[in-house]
């Protein structure tokens, strides 16, 4: 069939929008039409190379959407059903999925290459080539083909333009806070960068009753959103978050520290270890440029005050648990989604939206599909 998708040829260049080809779905694998994409840093990453992915590529991994077609040993899902894409596969037989850590799925060794799990040939092709979906997903197109074990049904009441964010920004976040930094009631959390990712990660703290929760960004509109999502204080940059945290716990400093800037950089580590309290911990889920191995860290602190640093993937908890009782805390009315949508966008429109991601104007800016 034919659809539209946004396409990248080449490191550094826009997103093209352009008609391709797609394929019917094998198998194990399901026909989606989308609804909403939203747009995360991670598409940002591969656009600039730190995340390094076989090219052309689809991006979009964070998108909602109604099943159209499933093959035939597909058991899990029908025609009609509502569904969220989970960037991180799982097939819930490897030692990961069925040991607790569904997020390290051995179907993951597939990212990188774009190669669909089913028997690795790309499903959407344009001007003679195959097309690699990012993360499996490759949500910016109007349909899709993707494996069974990416997609999670959801409700069918749910606003799929909501929902949608569940399916990356905020299950990250969220689980960066809950399932990583294991935050307790009473902590002290310091979120760095809070866009799409740590908006949620400022919302886990507050759902597991964070006393003090400081929001670090140095765009005054993402500090602002924060404290309507949970934060107690702000600050435009770690050093100021340092004098704030040592004032306001009497030099005891934090109990965690979640890195979610838009990159991660070696040299934001230490001066964030710094904030932490002995024993206390630090979460990276921002992701560094694939190349970079450098840190500026003070091993002496880290051994000598028992400090921890923990990387988080998919905030670290079950894509199959977390996603839909994430969106349960929505209908419930205890997680904000609706005020996370600072923008909307047409597909053809989403350069647009990532020069706005890019200027800091938007928490999260979403491709809604006619
Ligand atoms: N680990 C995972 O599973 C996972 C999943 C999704 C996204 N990510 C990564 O999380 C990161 C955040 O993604 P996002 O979509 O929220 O990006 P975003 O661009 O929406 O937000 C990043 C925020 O960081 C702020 N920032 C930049 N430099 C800063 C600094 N030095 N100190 C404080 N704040 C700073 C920006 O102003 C912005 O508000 C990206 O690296 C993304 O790739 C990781
Ligand atoms: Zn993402
Ligand atoms: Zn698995």
């Amino acid at each position: 069939m034919e659809a539209r998708a946004a396409l990248l040829w080449g490191l550094d260049e826009d997103w093209s929008v352009e008609e391709v080809d797609l394929d019917e779905p094998e198998p194990t694998e399901v026909l989606v039409r989308m609804s909403a994409a939203g747009l995360c840093h991670s598409d940002e990453h591969i656009r600039t190379g730190d995340i390094p992915m076989m090219l052309p590529a689809v991006g979009g991994h964070e998108g909602a959407g109604v099943v159209e077609k499933v093959g035939d040993r597909v058991t899990s899902l029908e025609p009609g059903d509502h569904v969220v894409m989970s960037f991180i596969p799982s097939c819930g037989r490897c030692r990961w999925c069925v040991g607790g850590n569904p997020t390290l799925c051995d179907l993951g060794q597939y990212l990188m290459t774009g190669a669909p799990i089913a028997n690795g040939v790309p499903r959407m092709r344009a001007r003679g080539h195959g097309i690699a979906p990012m993360s499996l997903v490759g949500c910016f197109a109007t349909h899709q083909v993707l494996h069974e074990a990416s997609l999670v049904k959801i409700e069918p009441d749910l606003p799929l333009d909501k929902a949608a964010l569940v399916s990356c920004g905020v299950t990250t976040g969220w689980g960066s806070a809950v399932h990583t930094a294991r935050v307790k009631p009473g902590d002290v959390v310091v979120v760095v960068g809070v866009g799409g990712i740590g908006s949620n990660a400022v919302q886990g703290a507050r759902m597991a009753g964070a006393g003090w929760i400081v929001a670090v960004d140095p765009v005054e509109l993402k500090r602002e959103q924060a404290k309507s999502l949970g934060a107690t204080h702000t600050a435009p940059d770690v050093f100021q978050a340092f004098s704030l945290v040592n004032d306001m716990t009497y030099g005891q400093l934090a109990d965690a520290a979640i890195i979610t800037t838009g990159v991660a950089h070696g040299d934001l580590l230490g001066p964030t270890m710094s904030l932490v309290r002995k024993g206390g911990t630090v979460v990276v889920t921002a992701i560094a440029p694939f190349s970079q191995s450098q840190v500026n860290l003070s091993l002496f602190e880290l051994t000598l005050w028992h400090k921890e640093i923990r990387g988080s993937l998919f905030g670290g908890g079950s894509p199959r648990v977390d996603i839909p009782k994430l969106l349960s805390f929505y209908k419930e009315g205890s997680l904000q989604l609706d005020e996370l949508i600072t923008k909307t966008y047409s597909l053809d429109e989403i350069n647009e939206g990532y020069e706005d991601m890019r200027d800091g104007k938007n928490i999260r800016g979403v491709v809604v599909f006619d």
